[in-house]
């Protein structure tokens, strides 16, 4: 399987896959990282990892967003993250993707969210969750569907709210959460052990 992984800036958790798929031998090779925003920072972290990078600016693009996506999915597949045999990682990829994208790449794009879904969707998660005053929030990994955090999930991690926690230090403490847990999902994918039926998704065995 060939992973292809979608940023906007900082790369966090782009970096915790790449790394997790060399130390524990992930049966999924790390082909490129795709960015809408040249300043990425994770830019270079994927450069410093041996990953190729490109820049694909959406800042002044004219067009449709399929016509945008169409530009990221003739990269995916040059670089051999095809709907048949591909992953792609949204990873803090600050974009909504289009149907079209995500009918092309049906149950092949995953992504991590700030909260347990569905619960909280859209910008600013964990804000959101403090303002409604819950006390357990948490990250989701799950497939990306037409709608924004809608897709089936895959797993979800569970952070206790503190007294006196702002958003961000709530933050930190999810995002510590979600390296663990977009690694853990990556890695039951390539190893073809995640079964999806309607909206639930199941461990093969
Ligand atoms: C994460 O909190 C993720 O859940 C959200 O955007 C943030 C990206 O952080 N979708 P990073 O770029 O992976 O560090």
């Amino acid at each position: 399987m060939n992973l292809g992984i979608l940023i906007s800036g900082r790369g966090s958790n782009m970096e915790s896959i790449l790394k997790a798929i060399k130390k524990q031998k992930i049966p999924i090779a790390p082909k490129i990282v795709i960015s809408n925003n040249p300043d990425a920072k994770g830019l270079k972290i994927a450069q410093k990892l041996g990953v190729a990078t490109k820049v694909i600016q959406s800042k002044g693009f004219t067009g449709t967003r399929w016509e945008y996506d169409q530009k990221i999915i003739q990269v995916l597949e040059e670089n051999g993250v095809t709907p048949k045999n591909g992953l792609v990682c949204l990873a803090g990829f600050m974009r909504i993707i289009s149907s079209e994208f995500s009918a092309k790449y049906k149950n092949r794009i995953i992504n991590i969210h700030p909260a347990l879904l569905p619960a909280f969707p859209g910008l600013h998660a964990q804000k959101q969750a403090l303002d409604h005053g819950v006390k357990y929030s948490g990250c989701t990994v799950h497939y990306v569907d037409s709608g924004v955090d809608t897709g089936p999930i895959i797993l979800q991690e569970i952070v206790p709210v503190k007294d006196g926690d702002t958003e961000e230090t709530l933050s930190k403490r999810i995002l510590a959460k979600e390296h663990i847990a977009y690694v853990k999902a990556v890695k039951l994918i390539a190893q073809g052990k995640v079964k999806i039926a309607g909206r639930t998704t199941s461990r093969a065995r």
